[in-house]
């Protein structure tokens, strides 16, 4: 009796799935955690259904992401997160068909905990699992339905900029990607949080740079850029060129930096996004390609958006900036890089591990 027993549930659980994968809408929960927020969306087919973030306040104190606080932290949060992206979405638990997280680049311990909980909870619910890389996530963030947004066309040409990456990525299909360019050192967000950090603002400085350099002028000051060969960029050098600057002039006035923060915030900023952009426009120029995408945090970044729009315009190409919510780390971006996984069979195993180094 046993074994046809045994075989009546393999049965069921095969045609299960088999329904599951041949149904046309395709529901699909996503999970982040390779930094410092935990996330959890729900998707349906493009279709945003809820886009749940936990972001970690405890490291503002610290100047930086602290890898073994960002993993206990994950640890508490990821269920509520999970929840609360479900009960948004207002779907039932069992109508999901797969689960997507993020397996690399990022914190190990941050990776294992997003990682983990995928993996058992797709086990509990026989739903298959999609490993998914980070950086692919934000370059695909791009294809989250938005009734005020078009969607990018092969090929085009993704700066994406974060607070781990700089990379200039040719994306020729949804998961075909060719890193042209990267960085040496630092990556850009590094550049920003590491500046600001000497600034005396705190974690992430990105954000905070941004803000003030709105009221500031950006040709007040003017820093080193650096001279890398190729597509590749170099972060490093900036902050050290800033670091003598701030160092020589306060020797002048003690309370430079508080009398000009604005002016140097904004001067700090253009260096960086004309480095971005000196590199970006040789690639795309180079390519012949003429739509060009940003993404990661970085693009998050109120000049940086505004300096695609007006290279854009001034060299006709067809420029796609993420929505705000979808430029930081989120789920929304592993959900839908998930779908194109899925779409192609391409499903993780039980036995994956997650990668704090992970190409692309
Ligand atoms: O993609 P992301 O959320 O996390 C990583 O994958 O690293 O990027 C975080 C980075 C941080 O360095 C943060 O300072 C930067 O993005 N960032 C910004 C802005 N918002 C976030 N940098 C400049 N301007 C912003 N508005
Ligand atoms: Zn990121």
């Amino acid at each position: 009796m046993v074994f046809p027993t045994i075989l009546i549930i393999f049965v069921i659980q095969f045609t299960q799935r088999y329904l599951k994968l041949a149904k046309k809408d395709i529901i699909i929960l996503g999970i982040e955690s390779s930094c410092d927020d935990t996330s959890a969306s729900i998707i349906k087919n493009e279709a945003i259904y809820s886009n749940v973030i936990a972001s970690q306040k405890i490291h503002e104190e610290y100047g930086g992401v602290v890898p073994e606080l960002a993993s206990r932290a994950h640890q508490q949060n990821i269920l509520p997160v999970v929840d609360v992206a479900i009960k948004k979405a207002n779907i039932s638990i069992s109508d999901i068909d797969a689960i997507a997280f993020t397996s690399g680049p990022g914190l190990l311990g941050s990776l294992i905990v997003g990682t983990s909980f995928a993996k058992a909870m797709a086990l509990g619910l026989n739903i298959p699992i999609i490993s998914v890389n980070h950086m692919h996530g934000h370059v695909l963030a791009h294809f989250i339905d938005d009734k005020d947004k078009e969607k990018p066309t092969f090929p085009f040409i993704c700066l994406t900029v974060s607070g781990g990456h700089t990379q200039i990525v040719l994306v020729k299909d949804y998961l075909e990607m060719e890193v042209i360019g990267t960085t040496i050192d630092d990556a850009a967000g590094e550049a920003f949080d590491k500046s600001a950090k000497l600034l005396g603002l705190s974690y992430p400085g990105g954000p905070l740079i941004d803000k003030m350099a709105q009221s500031g002028n950006p040709n007040k000051y003017s820093f080193t850029k650096p001279k890398v060969t190729g597509y590749d960029y170099s972060f490093s050098g900036l902050k050290t060129n800033i670091l003598q600057f701030l160092n020589r002039e306060k020797k002048k006035d003690p309370d430079f930096i508080k009398n000009n923060i604005n002016d140097i915030c904004a001067s700090i900023q253009k260096t960086i996004i004309d480095i971005l952009f000196d590199k970006l426009i040789e690639a795309v120029e180079e390519h012949n390609i003429n739509e060009v995408a940003i993404a990661g945090g970085v693009s998050a970044n109120s000049e940086l958006r505004a300096r695609l729009v007006s290279e854009g315009k001034k060299r006709e190409w067809k420029t796609h900036i993420p929505k705000f919510e979808y430029s930081t780390d989120n789920a929304a971006m592993i959900a839908i890089a998930g779908r194109y996984h899925f779409l192609k069979n391409d499903f993780a195993k039980q036995s994956i591990s997650a990668s704090s180094r992970l190409n692309i």
